[in-house]
């Protein structure tokens, strides 16, 4: 029966997947994407300045601008309440992962297990001594259902969340660069407004993700601060440096070096419990757009620092999608993996 009935489920014509459409809500701008299925064309694109808090307007903007119908809509949050935890346990399937890990909540996440949202992946099944590693993730409740209340005003409605770094994993995974059997790890650091999130890839496969709270706003201040003027100018400057771009970097020096130490130690630490070199740093996020950045990171840590392009190994859709991503590409990380 079970055979007859997978026969005819086969023959039966399916709808075509719907597409799926990322959306990135920084603290700074909202990034969407939405990509055909199969994922490796983006449809349409958009990114949103997020003026003082106003998120739901700037949403129901991006909603009109990539001409929301049913297409699946899923998103990430980030920051304090939400954590990750790498573990390794007794090989099992994902189905009987899923029944075991919620009963040892408590040894995995500081929260009350009643208060969180959680989920699972096996990243390494046949780990060493019959082990296998997984990915354990957990959310705030109230972070999540202050998401999907934000997309219920805005008269849309989300299929699914998942943490920033996940959905940069994801990125990382499909668009990052080709793994090499160098058994050495690479790490990504997303420098976004507001904070930073470093993350540490061993064969493309996420080992460790944390968020530093020092971000392109905070840059934005000290410009405005030492170079004496405004917000809004600082941020001129720093987006067009033109002949101050020495002064620029000058003014950002406090917290580009407090991202430096925090990075530095995040990568002793993982050399020494892990016993796996870094080899090589990738700069996503808008924060990385700031000129001469990589060589300031790349002096100080010792180690080779490249910008990454999540959208070089992706095709834009001829007829329907706006050229001009390119100088936002380093932006699209989150949204380009929460569309994967
Ligand atoms: N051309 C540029 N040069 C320097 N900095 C830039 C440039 N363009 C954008 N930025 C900075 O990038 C930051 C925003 O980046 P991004 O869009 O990745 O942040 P976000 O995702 O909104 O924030 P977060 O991830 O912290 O929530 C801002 O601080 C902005 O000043
Ligand atoms: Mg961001």
């Amino acid at each position: 029966m079970d055979q007859y009935l997978g026969l005819v489920n086969r023959l039966i014509p399916k709808p075509p997947a719907p597409a799926v459409i990322g959306i990135d809500i920084g603290t700074s701008s909202i990034k969407a994407v939405e990509l055909a299925s199969g994922g490796l064309e983006i449809r349409r694109w958009a990114i949103e300045p997020l003026n003082g808090n106003d998120a739901k307007e700037a949403l129901k903007r991006i909603a009109e601008r990539l001409q929301f119908t049913n297409q699946l809509l899923f998103s990430a949050v980030f920051g304090k309440g939400t954590l990750i935890r790498y573990v390794d346990l007794p090989r099992m399937s994902l189905d009987e992962l899923r029944k075991a890990y919620v009963f040892d909540l408590d040894k995995y996440f500081p929260f009350d297990p009643k208060s969180i949202y959680t989920d699972c992946s096996i990243l390494d099944p046949e780990g060493k001594d019959k082990k296998m590693m997984v990915l354990l993730a957990a959310v705030k409740r109230e972070i999540v259902d202050d998401r999907l209340k934000l997309f219920k005003e805005a008269g849309l409605e989300l299929s699914g969340a998942t943490i920033n770094s996940i959905a940069t994993a994801n990125a990382f995974n499909r668009l990052g660069p080709p793994v090499t059997a160098s058994g050495k790890a690479k790490a990504v650091l997303d420098i976004g407004g507001s904070a930073s999130c470093l993350m540490i890839f061993k064969d493309a496969s996420p080992r460790f993700a944390r968020d530093i709270f020092v971000g392109g706003q905070e840059l934005t201040k000290k410009i405005a601060n030492m170079m004496g003027v405004d917000t809004a100018q600082a941020e001129t400057l720093k987006r067009q440096p033109g002949d101050k771009l020495g002064q620029i970097i000058e003014a950002c020096d406090m917290p580009i070096n407090n991202l430096i130490t925090e990075i530095r130690l995040s990568l002793d630490y993982f050399v020494t419990e892990k016993n796996i070199q870094v080899d090589e740093l990738f700069l996503s996020g808008g924060g990385c757009l700031l000129k001469g950045i990589e060589s300031v990171f790349e002096k100080n840590l010792n180690l080779p620092v490249k910008i990454w392009n999540p959208i070089s190994k992706v095709r834009l859709n001829a007829k329907t999608a706006d050229k001009n991503i390119e100088s936002y590409a380093s932006q699209f990380g989150v949204a380009l993996g929460l569309g994967l």
